[in-house]
């Protein structure tokens, strides 16, 4: 035995490893598994993105790009922040980062040193409160509340949270796992408190496009701050897209941070395959692209009231209702133990849903359901947990 235990850093044997992927591991390469338990859609990229794809491989763009992307596509992602938010963005605020997994990580590098204090709003999708833990920063956990049958945030107790000595803020909305959309007035009460204090703000809108109250997307901190505020925001090609499996997403920054980004992106991944960045410019430039996303909208709304509806029909659920995102978070009466529910489902139903504790304490005793999928797969589903609950 060497004197010298091979160990990764502290920081990183303290995360916990995923708990939807525990469940996920378990029902893996059974046929008879109807699977909800990770976010996206069952259907593939759209043709005409796949085509742009292919072209720009064909085409031998198989070469390194800049750090921050092709300049046609930061240009095109700043027209679609104009067309969709009303806000003028130059391009070159814009980075081109691989996913928004990375483009979260990026930001995090770019701002969080070891011990510093940063605020998460919570439940929240693992990797949001982990990344900045595994830099050293303490994380501090704000959580939403439930008031009249709907997750709300609790402004007041937010704002006390966010002390002067709080380095960065992480909100995720549209979020992962409630659904929960924050409003443009409390954007703007944040964003002042933010600014009072010195506080970085990081702003996930990885699903502004998803949601359901006829408008064309969540409101944005973009649109109300600064070029030169203390704000990124991430964004994404994986939801309104269905661009998961291509990796691709991109940060808009302070004009200031600019530079730095691009030593980061140099760091990570030094910049994103050519061939995928002209799938992006497809999605955004081609007037298809605005169609498939509408098309995924309707599809999403559709599932959300058939699930919504069939999970209220069974009765002992409890499951408030979300304006945005692509998941139900749903609990049954009585069954406070997620990971044994979620378990049991995998087990004796072949129903795949991802347990709430996934998304940290405050999910416990919770189920995320993503309704991303086709109307028989949702009542299959719906079946499946209706004769579980016969059982228990
Ligand atoms: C809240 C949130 N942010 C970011 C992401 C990252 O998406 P991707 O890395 O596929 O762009 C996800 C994926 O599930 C998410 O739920």
């Amino acid at each position: 035995m060497s004197a010298y235990p091979a160990k990764a850093r502290p920081e990183v044997s303290a995360l916990g490893s995923s708990r939807i992927r525990d469940i996920a591991n378990a029902g893996m390469g059974r046929d008879d598994i109807v699977p909800f338990w990770f976010g996206e859609s069952d259907l593939a990229t759209p043709d005409f993105i796949r085509e742009a794809a292919q072209q720009a491989l064909a085409g031998s763009r198989t070469f390194y790009t800049h750090n921050l992307g092709l300049i046609e596509l930061r240009e095109a992602i700043a027209a679609y922040a104009t067309r969709l938010h009303g806000i003028t963005l130059s391009p070159q605020r814009v980075a081109v980062t691989g996913s928004g997994v990375s483009a979260l990580m990026i930001a995090d590098q770019l701002l969080v040193s070891p011990g510093d204090r940063v605020v998460v709003m919570t439940p929240i999708w693992p990797n949001i409160a982990e990344a900045p833990r595994l830099l050293g920063a303490s994380v501090v956990r704000h959580p939403l509340e439930i008031s009249n049958g709907r997750w709300t945030l609790n402004l007041d107790k937010l704002l006390h949270a966010l002390t002067p000595d709080t380095r960065l803020l992480i909100l995720n909305a549209p979020n992962n796992p409630t659904g929960f959309t924050l409003d443009s007035a409390s954007q703007r009460t944040i964003l002042e408190h933010c600014r009072k204090h010195g506080i970085w703000l990081l702003a996930d809108d990885v699903y502004e496009r998803l949601v359901f109250d006829g408008s064309a997307a969540a409101p944005t901190f973009l649109a109300h701050a600064e070029p030169d505020d203390r704000l990124i925001a991430v964004n994404s090609f994986s939801k309104a897209w269905r661009m998961t499996g291509w990796r691709l997403g991109w940060l808009t920054l302070p004009t200031a941070l600019m530079p730095d980004v691009a030593k980061v992106i140099e760091y990570n991944t030094s910049c994103v395959p050519a061939f995928v960045q002209a799938g992006g410019i497809a999605a955004l430039s081609d007037p298809r692209g605005e169609e498939a996303v509408n098309k995924l909208k309707a599809d999403l709304d559709a599932a959300r009231t058939l699930l919504l509806d069939g999970l209220q029909a069974l009765g002992r659920i409890e499951v408030p209702r979300a304006d945005g995102a692509m998941y139900a978070f749903l609990r049954i009466e009585g069954m406070p133990d997620d990971m044994e529910v979620a378990k049991a489902l995998v087990a004796r139903h072949g129903l795949g849903l991802a347990p709430g504790s996934a998304f940290g304490p405050e999910g416990e005793g919770w189920l995320r359901w993503c309704y991303a999928a086709r109307p028989e797969k949702l009542s299959r589903g719906l079946e499946r947990l209706e004769r579980f609950l016969q059982t228990v």
